[in-house]
């Protein structure tokens, strides 16, 4: 099947979290209630500048997952030998995480990774400090869900009536906090970044954004 990749830059408006204040004294009962999940606020001590991201959904007879790859553009703010990034119900391909300095080859070797499914945090662990004031690349592939829930990047279908057949689609709800269901992400509203984002469709499909289309390459 031929698949065409469609070349979107995009300013992250929608990259937002909601957040529990754990210096509340008085939490509301509501909150008290679901205290086994404790929002956890990701350290300052990065700053994402750039996301490159690569989504191959698999749409129609298949599986309803997506392939990704994220590459990141990393401004470092205070030294740091720890990346933490949010994600939630995504799996990891672990041989893939890289992480190197932006103007250089050579990839600083990651000693650990750990993922926290109530802080929704992913850690990663290096052996060599990120310095303060350089840029640093962080890139991840991944597999992520096409969802029935309406979160991140989900499924929907509708009947066509002209062939009284199931179409499917797949659409982005973002807004707090579901950007980390579709791609590992600073998921927080004080992380304003650019996109440059791919997508992958099959030819008898359509991809519309809003952020205008760079190039199409047929395959
Ligand atoms: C595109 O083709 C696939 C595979 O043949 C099919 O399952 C799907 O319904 C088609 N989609 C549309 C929107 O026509
Ligand atoms: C889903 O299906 C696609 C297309 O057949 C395949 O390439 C991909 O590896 C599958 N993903 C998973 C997680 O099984
Ligand atoms: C997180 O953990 C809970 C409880 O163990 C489990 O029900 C849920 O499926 C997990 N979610 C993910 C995305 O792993
Ligand atoms: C991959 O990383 C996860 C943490 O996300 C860890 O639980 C798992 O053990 C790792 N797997 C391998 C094969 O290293
Ligand atoms: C990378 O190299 C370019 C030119 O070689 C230089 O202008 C830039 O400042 C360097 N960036 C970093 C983060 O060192
Ligand atoms: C559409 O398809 C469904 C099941 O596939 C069938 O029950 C229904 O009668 C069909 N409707 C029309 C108008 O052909």
């Amino acid at each position: 099947m031929a698949l065409g990749a469609i070349l979107l830059s995009a300013l992250a408006v929608g990259l937002t979290i909601l957040l529990y204040s754990n210096s509340c004294e008085a939490a509301p009962e509501a909150l008290t209630q679901k205290s086994a999940i404790v929002a956890t606020r990701l350290p300052t001590n990065l700053e994402p500048l750039h996301y490159r991201l690569q989504l191959m959904p698999f749409l129609n007879q298949q599986n309803f997952t997506t392939n990704g790859a994220v590459s990141v553009t990393l401004n470092v703010i205070e030294d740091t030998d720890k990346i933490a990034i949010n994600m939630y119900d995504i799996t990891v391909h672990n041989d893939s995480v890289k992480v190197k300095h932006l103007n250089q080859s050579e990839n600083i070797e990651v000693t650990d990774q750990k993922y926290d499914n109530i802080s929704q945090i992913y850690t990663i662990y290096l052996k060599d400090s990120l310095k303060k004031g350089e840029l640093y690349e962080l890139e991840i592939k991944f597999i992520s869900k096409l969802n029935d829930k309406m979160q991140g990047f989900y499924r929907s279908h509708y009947i066509d009536p002209k062939t009284n057949t199931t179409k499917w689609m797949a659409s982005t709800q973002f807004s707090p906090t579901d950007a980390r269901r579709a791609f590992p992400c600073f998921d927080e509203p004080s992380f304003k970044a650019k996109f440059t984002i791919s997508i992958a469709r099959p030819n008898n499909m359509t991809t519309i954004s809003n952020m205008p289309k760079r190039a199409t390459d047929p395959m």
